[in-house]
């Protein structure tokens, strides 16, 4: 790796000024989970550097905030974070403070960083993930303020070392970017082309986290049916999913996001017949209106959506489902809303994530004029939130009496006693267990439900 050198300039540079304790970071990562794998590298290259971390900003010597600029809210927010950032580094000039990530990608992000955030030392895009030490070095060494979102052909880098939040589930991203220009999203904007990792870099991953005692793989991408464009050898998601069922162990394999233009029967029949795949898939939606979808370039119907729906449900029909869904796209109309719900009523998801629209400089949708007072679209949240509340509920009775298998995560929610997981459904569940079972699949009988999540009892 190019980086390596000023891997080892930052290192010794840091041991001459922290010689008593090593420097600590602190890095948060905002939005999905791909980028709480880019932070996982983020830490994993800031400790070859020799950085400890903490969770105190007050305590740190570096922080990093890892944005999301998928809705106006997210930047908001980390615009209210930096603000707060100002008094630490007034007392501490030492301190330095970096922003990357999605936001970090947008030219006006920058320009407004450089005008009115001049406590910020250092900004730098997705693309300059892997270029992380020469940055921090120019910071560190010259006293230089960095401002970095060039876009450059970084293909698939593969990082020296990966800090993972958790021993028992991890992240492993299969493809980068996306090609798709939904009209609404700027992550085409910001992670640029697609572009797959190779099978045998993937395996090798997922073998080595399976040796060291992970329980739950996430293959993540934004659209992981994309997975195998521009790859030499040839390849579809499904295939992948087979080749890493066989892989030797006791884990289990999700994976996220699968966009419905290109998730065909073969992905259902994967799922299905891999013993290691979760029996879930989701599959955002977005409208169920063909007028919208289109006006959204999702480029599949509502028809066409239905009918892998259908497919997976004659396979087995209790196939668990969750989605996305958009809320008040420019000018929907009620009967555009109405549509929306018809779809959420016959599919029936265990889980919907649900976004107001939100407006993002740059995407084709922002050009157009909306005549939809915000009132009225969250007003239509409710009546949805409403609807799969109910859903959810009469959904998850049905599990009642039965036994589901369930990885034990954590402590649970419901207070001593219990323990949190998800079932191979890929739906909470709060169990009655000793905490000795954190890490290990279990059988669970289900004996209550709420419309988040399942509450049962271990069996032994
Ligand atoms: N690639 C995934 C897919 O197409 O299914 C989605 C990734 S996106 C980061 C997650 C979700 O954010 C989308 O499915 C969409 O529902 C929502 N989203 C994206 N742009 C949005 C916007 N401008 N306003 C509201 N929600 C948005
Ligand atoms: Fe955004 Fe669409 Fe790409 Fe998903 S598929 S990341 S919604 S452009
Ligand atoms: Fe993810 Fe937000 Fe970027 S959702 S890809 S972190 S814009």
């Amino acid at each position: 790796m190019t980086q390596d050198v000023f891997i080892e300039k930052v290192k010794k540079l840091l041991q001459e000024k922290y010689p008593f304790s090593p420097p600590l970071a602190h890095v948060h990562s905002f939005g999905c989970q791909q980028n709480v794998s880019d932070g996982e590298k983020i830490m994993g290259l800031l400790s070859v550097m020799g950085y400890g971390f903490t969770d105190e900003l007050s305590r740190a010597d570096l922080i990093i905030y890892n944005t999301c600029a998928v809705r106006e809210s997210a930047e908001t927010r980390v615009f209210g974070n930096l603000g707060e950032l100002k008094p630490l580094k007034e007392k501490n000039p030492e301190l330095v403070i970096g922003i990357c990530g999605c936001m970090a990608q947008q030219e006006h992000v920058v320009e407004k960083i450089k005008n009115s955030y001049k406590h910020i030392d250092m900004v730098f895009g997705t693309f300059m993930l892997s270029s992380l030490p020469e940055i921090l070095y120019s910071v560190l060494a010259k006293h230089e303020k960095v401002y970095n979102i060039e876009e450059k052909d970084v293909g698939t880098n593969e990082f020296p070392n990966i800090i993972r939040n958790s021993k028992i589930k991890a992240f492993v991203p299969v493809m980068y970017g996306c090609d798709n220009f939904c009209s609404y999203c700027i992550v085409p904007y910001v992670r640029g082309r697609e572009r797959s990792r190779s099978v045998s870099s993937i395996i090798n991953e997922v073998e080595e986290l399976v040796q060291n005692g992970c329980k739950e793989i996430t293959l993540l991408g934004q659209n992981v049916n994309s997975y195998g464009k521009g790859l030499n050898e040839k390849i579809t998601f499904p295939e992948l999913l087979r080749k890493l069922n066989e892989i030797k162990g006791d884990f289990k394999l999700r994976f996220m996001s699968s966009h419905p233009k290109d998730a065909g029967f073969e992905l259902i029949d994967a799922i299905l017949e891999c013993e290691k795949v979760g029996k879930h898939l989701h599959l955002p939606f977005q409208s169920g209106s063909n007028r919208i979808l289109s006006e959204m370039n999702r480029k599949y119907t509502k028809e066409d959506y239905l009918k892998i729906i259908d497919y997976a449900r004659s396979k087995k029909p209790d196939f668990s489902f969750s989605s996305d869904v958009i809320v008040g796209f420019p000018n929907e109309t009620d009967e555009d809303f109405e549509e929306t719900l018809n779809l959420i009523k016959y599919v029936e998801f265990d889980n919907l994530y649900t976004f107001i629209y939100s407006k993002r400089s740059g995407t084709k949708a922002a050009e157009i004029k909306d005549l939809i007072p915000y009132e009225a679209k969250a007003a239509r949240m409710k009546k949805l939130l409403e609807l799969q509340r109910e859903i959810a509920s009469k959904r998850y009775k049905t599990f009642i009496g039965r036994t589901l298998f369930v990885l034990a995560e954590a402590e649970g929610k419901k207070g001593e006693g219990y323990l949190t997981g998800h079932s191979d459904e890929n739906i909470i569940v709060e169990f009655k267990a000793e905490k000795e079972n954190i890490g290990k699949f279990v059988k669970v009988k289900i004996t209550g439900a709420y419309n988040w999540a399942l509450v049962g009892q271990i069996e032994n």
